[in-house]
């Protein structure tokens, strides 16, 4: 056995015919850029056009071109395409399947054009458009939100800093904390859409063409605002993808929050919610149980989109411009990431809608913990003109009595209260309860069920023209 045949051994195994089908193996993106045959032959049909109306080829050939690339489009959607490892990608495969059907023709596509700008307005198409339907998605659970909202304005729960009772909101409210977040992912996902609005075709390989090609042309075919104004630029940076990754993970880390609440909630020691059938399992061994698997796994799909996004920026940090083989990494990151979301917003909002509140529960949890100690702290200050850390310290004494008698600080007789501070009157016990407490709360942005209503009104108002 001689030396070299040794060391194939070593690597070669998995691969028939040595170093080359390797390289075929680690070079070959059609396993997963196929997904992006769509805008592949929508950017062809788009070139070829505007090469014909520029004069740069025949009327004829554009034809026949277009004609081709259709019978592609039509043979692809009909899984009747073959699809080829040996040529390495979706762009060559299409290529070569069109020569195969139209002939020489097929070869004056690719003039004033290079693989490098094709990719980039395919990826960029593709990315655009997930993002749209992100916002859609994202629109939706917020309409969920604002349903529960607008049921639950006045149900009052305990608000937690901690993890600990805190102060009573109201659920609505809570709700409503969400929807500001969802609300401002959608507007990331609509201000990215605008940033990577502009097409890079006709940025050719690196620096443009001689070719007298119209770039506005076909940017305006593919639906961008404009053509991208540096071709080393356009064929270089994966900014969209990036971003799209970056808006995915903020959106991925609010949507594992409120999951991790519904988990929290669930419990039968909390008992605030009780998801629906549908959205919870039960288990093989303990029949009392029903796990929030949904939530449960929305909260760790999460780690998968944050990962794609640290994973593409390392693939991108350091790279020379302009067009490097590494680029060829940014899809499978995006088109994962892109699954992945859809799945985690469709059944975050399948849980929203679906889920039961328990008013009496959380209503119960609300009074517990002396979470109306500030509301008699504030009913000193603004009563009696007492310094707010004095009826800080009033307040805090108050607790220790009702603490010593085990009993809710409404419960005290005013005569305790008045042992305490005797400018205090039996005025004092309109705010001591959880309801009073969240109905004082109406300053702007406040947990009172008003204004909760109102903030329901605006965001009903803003989602229909977002
Ligand atoms: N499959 C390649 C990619 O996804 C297409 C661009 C190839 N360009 C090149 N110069 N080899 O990045």
């Amino acid at each position: 056995m001689s030396e070299k045949k040794a060391s194939n051994q070593m690597w070669g195994g998995r691969f028939a015919s040595g170093p080359a089908a390797i390289m075929e193996a680690i070079n070959a993106s059609i396993g997963f850029d196929r997904k992006l045959f769509a805008q592949d032959i929508e950017g062809s049909l788009a070139h070829a056009r505007m090469l014909a109306d520029s004069g740069i080829i025949s009327a004829a050939d554009q034809e026949k071109i277009a004609h081709g690339l259709n019978t592609i489009l039509r043979e692809i959607e009909a899984g009747e395409f073959q699809f080829s490892t040996r040529l390495e990608d979706i762009h060559m495969n299409v290529e070569a399947r069109l020569s195969d059907l139209i002939g020489p023709a097929a070869g004056r596509l690719h003039t004033a054009r290079s693989r490098n700008d094709q990719v980039a307005v395919d990826f960029r198409l593709w990315v655009k458009r997930e993002l749209a339907r992100t916002a859609e998605a994202l629109k939706a659970l917020i309409g969920a939100l604002l349903d529960k909202a607008g049921e639950h304005a006045a149900t009052v729960m305990p608000g937690f800093t901690h993890l600990q009772a805190a102060q009573p909101v109201t659920f609505g409210h809570h709700c409503m904390a969400y929807v500001e977040m969802f609300g401002r992912d959608l507007w990331r996902v609509r201000d990215a859409i605008q940033r990577m609005d502009e097409s890079p075709l006709g940025a050719a390989a690196l620096a443009g063409t001689s070719f007298p090609i119209d770039r506005t042309q076909t940017a305006r075919a593919l639906g961008f605002r404009e053509p991208t104004r540096n071709s080393i630029d356009s064929v270089s940076d994966r900014d969209y993808a990036l971003e799209f990754l970056a808006v995915g993970s903020i959106a991925a880390t609010h949507l594992s929050r409120l999951a991790e609440e519904i988990v929290i909630w669930s419990t039968p020691q909390f008992g605030f919610v009780r998801l629906s059938d549908s959205f919870s399992t039960g288990s093989s061994i303990m029949p009392q149980k029903k796990n929030p698997d949904a939530a449960e796994l929305v909260r760790a799909k999460t780690g998968r989109i944050n990962g794609h996004l640290i994973g593409l920026l390392t693939v991108m940090k350091g790279l020379p411009l302009s067009y490097s083989k590494d680029m060829q990494e940014d899809k499978e990151a995006v088109f994962d990431a892109a699954e992945t979301l859809d799945l985690m917003i469709a059944a975050m909002t399948g849980m929203v809608s679906d889920m039961q509140i328990n008013a009496q529960a959380m209503k119960k949890a609300a009074g517990a913990g002396y979470s109306t100690a500030t509301d008699l702290a504030d009913w000193l200050v603004r009563v009696t003109g007492l310094p707010f850390r004095d009826a800080h310290h009033v307040t805090g004494r108050a607790v220790a009595l009702a603490e010593s008698r085990n009993v809710g600080l409404e419960r005290l007789s005013l005569e305790d209260l008045q042992s305490l501070d005797p400018k205090i009157t039996a005025d004092v016990f309109s705010v001591l309860t959880p309801r009073n407490s969240v109905n004082s709360r109406t300053s702007f942005g406040g947990t009172a069920p008003s204004e909760v209503k109102r903030q329901i009104r605006y965001w009903r108002k803003r989602l229909k023209s977002a």
